[in-house]
C-alpha cells in the first residue's frame, strides 16, 4: 500500500490508476480503524479495482466543547491494518493541506435543510464541517465511487445531497451498519467506555429494536419516542433524541408504518453513542 501525505502525490497516484483504466473506490475516516471501517474498504474494493482511504481527524467539524483533542490518532497501526485489508492506497494530509488558507478561513460548504435536526440541532455547525472536507476529499482524491456506513445516516443523507447538488461525478455506496455480537454499533469513541458503561451501551440497539416492535404493533409514534427516551435515561443515559424519521429525514405523521427510521443519540458519560434502524 502506498501512503501519500500530499494532493500532488495522490493526484499523480489516482492519474495512473485512472490511465489504466481502473476505477477508484474512496473510504473517508478519521482513523483509529476497526472491523467496521474494514468492512467499508471490502465494499468499497467490490465496487472499484483500487481503494483510497483518507485518515484525517477534521477539525472543523467537532465543536468547541467535543472530543477533537482527545479523539485517537492511531495513523501506524490504522497504516498496518488497511495494508491488510488490501488497501491501495492512504491519504493522510496534515490541517494544512486540507486547509491551505487555515481553519477559519477556509471556503465552507453547507447543505440546508436536511442539517438542521437531529445531530444538526444538537451539534450546531457539525455537517458543515464535514460537507466542507467531504467536498475537499471528493476533489482531492478524485474517486469514481465512495463509501460511508449507515451508522451515521444522517452524514450519508447529507452526502448524497452533496454529490448530487455539486453535479460530483461520484456514486455513493451506503454500507451496512457493523455491530458487536451484543449489537452495540462499532464506534472509534466506544474505547472510551468504562467496563460498567460498555455493559450498558447495547441498549440502544435494544431500544431501536423495541421502537421497531412498538412500530409493527400500531402504537403511535410520539409515544414510541417519549418510551424509548424513558427507557434509555433510565438505564443512565443521557438522551439527545430517540426518534422515528421517514427515510429522507423529515417528520412522519404520528400514524404513518412505512418507510421510517429510528434513530438514537445519547450519552453515556462524555461519551456519546449515536444508532439507528430501519422501520420496515
Ligand atoms: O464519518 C467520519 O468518519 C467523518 O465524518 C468523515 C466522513 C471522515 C469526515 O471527516
Amino acid at each position: 500500500m502506498d501512503s501519500f501525505a500530499t494532493v500532488a502525490e495522490l493526484r499523480a497516484q489516482v492519474r495512473a490508476w485512472k490511465r489504466e483504466g481502473l476505477r477508484v473506490g474512496f473510504v473517508p475516516t478519521m482513523g483509529n480503524l476497526h472491523a467496521g471501517h474494514y468492512s467499508l474498504i471490502q465494499l468499497a474494493r467490490e465496487h472499484a479495482e483500487r481503494v483510497v482511504a483518507s485518515v484525517f481527524v477534521n477539525p472543523t467539524q467537532f465543536g468547541p466543547n467535543e472530543d477533537f483533542a482527545r479523539y485517537p490518532r492511531t495513523l501506524d497501526a490504522d497504516a498496518t491494518g488497511l495494508a491488510e485489508h488490501g488497501c491501495d492506497g492512504l491519504f493522510a494530509p496534515s490541517v494544512p493541506e486540507m486547509y491551505p488558507f487555515g481553519t477559519g478561513h477556509e471556503v465552507r460548504v453547507r447543505v440546508p435543510g436536511i442539517t438542521d435536526v437531529l445531530d444538526g440541532a444538537h451539534r450546531p455547525g457539525h455537517f458543515d464541517g464535514v460537507a466542507t472536507v467531504v467536498a475537499r476529499l471528493f476533489n482531492m482524491v478524485q474517486p469514481d465511487v465512495a463509501v460511508f456506513g449507515q451508522k451515521d445516516y444522517q452524514q450519508l443523507r447529507v452526502i448524497e445531497y452533496l454529490v448530487r447538488d455539486l453535479a460530483f461525478p461520484i456514486a455513493i455506496i451506503p454500507a451496512p451498519i457493523a455491530r458487536a455480537a451484543d449489537g452495540l454499533a462499532l464506534s472509534s469513541r466506544n474505547q472510551y467506555l468504562s467496563a460498567t458503561q460498555r455493559a450498558v451501551a447495547p441498549r440502544i440497539h435494544e431500544t431501536l429494536l423495541a421502537m421497531r416492535a412498538d412500530v409493527q404493533a400500531g402504537r403511535g409514534l410520539p409515544d414510541i419516542e417519549s418510551d424509548a427516551s424513558a427507557r434509555l435515561n433510565a438505564a443512565g443515559f443521557a438522551v439527545d433524541y430517540a426518534a422515528i424519521h421517514r427515510a429522507d429525514l423529515t417528520r412522519p405523521d404520528a400514524d404513518e408504518r412505512t418507510g421510517l427510521i429510528a434513530l438514537i443519540a445519547a450519552r453515556l458519560g462524555s461519551t456519546r453513542l449515536i444508532d439507528n434502524l430501519r422501520l420496515d
